[in-house]
């Protein structure tokens, strides 16, 4: 009985340590990502403010992801034609994801023998991947490995090869699993509407791109005219 209680009252010590600890990353968080050098005029057109938003939204989910394993593996897809910023957000996005792991895991690591690993995160074009994969068979092993990578314009590459599209599959199927430690978590860029996804992958993937709280964004068209 006696142990049981204390095996009880450690759980609850535990909870509440690892509550502190989530309040405490969240709050850093909430600081760091709208202080983060996003580079991205909005003019303050409630549109671009939006797009800038759900992009910190996904940046804070994938921190949190990183270091709490019940959290999922969270994907951004940001839809639009081209020169509208896509390719720029999705690489600050990835950026930012690295410096606020490091900013706020440093410290903790500094104050408690937890030892956090550094993030991995990269960004890919559907060529380079496939290139990639072609020269070192490694390669996408250890690349989609990683706890955050960005898909950048899906939709524009032609397939030559039949497995070449087998590769991306491959990427979007492990990604797709739930329960990794860490999470896996997915940007991508693309010009394809959703029918075009499903017409040239996969209708699950289209569907993939909107469930649960996965955030897919359509740009707006006029964007440019606002940062020349
Ligand atoms: N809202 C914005 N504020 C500042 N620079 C922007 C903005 N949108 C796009 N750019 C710049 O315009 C150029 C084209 O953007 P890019 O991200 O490559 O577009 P896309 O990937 O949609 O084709 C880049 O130099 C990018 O930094
Ligand atoms: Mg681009």
């Amino acid at each position: 009985m006696q142990e049981s209680c204390s095996a009880q009252e450690a759980q609850n010590h535990y909870q509440t340590l690892e509550r502190r600890h989530f309040e405490r990353v969240e709050s850093s968080l909430r600081k760091f990502i709208p202080a983060y050098d996003w580079e991205f005029e909005t003019q303050g057109r409630p549109e671009l403010e939006k797009v800038l938003e759900l992009v910190r939204t996904w940046v804070g989910r994938t921190v949190i992801a990183q270091w709490f394993p019940n959290h999922e593996n969270y994907w951004l897809t940001i839809c639009g034609r081209s020169e509208v910023g896509k390719t720029h957000l999705s690489d600050r996005a990835i950026r930012c994801v690295r410096d606020a792991t490091e900013a706020i895991a440093a410290p903790v690591r500094k104050s408690t023998s937890t030892c956090y690993r550094p993030i991995s995160a990269d960004l890919a074009t559907v060529p380079e991947i496939i290139a990639n994969h072609h020269q070192d068979k490694r390669w996408l092993w250890n690349w989609n490995k990683q706890a955050v990578i960005g898909i950048d314009d899906l939709g524009t590459e032609s397939f030559t090869a039949p497995w070449d599209k087998d590769t991306i599959y491959s990427v979007f199927a492990e990604r797709s699993e739930k329960g990794k430690v860490p999470a896996k978590s997915t940007i991508i860029t693309t010009n394809m509407t959703l029918e075009e996804v499903s017409k040239k992958f996969d209708p699950r993937l289209a569907s993939r791109l909107r469930r649960g709280k996965n955030i897919f964004h359509v740009m707006p068209e006029d964007t440019k005219a606002f940062y020349d």
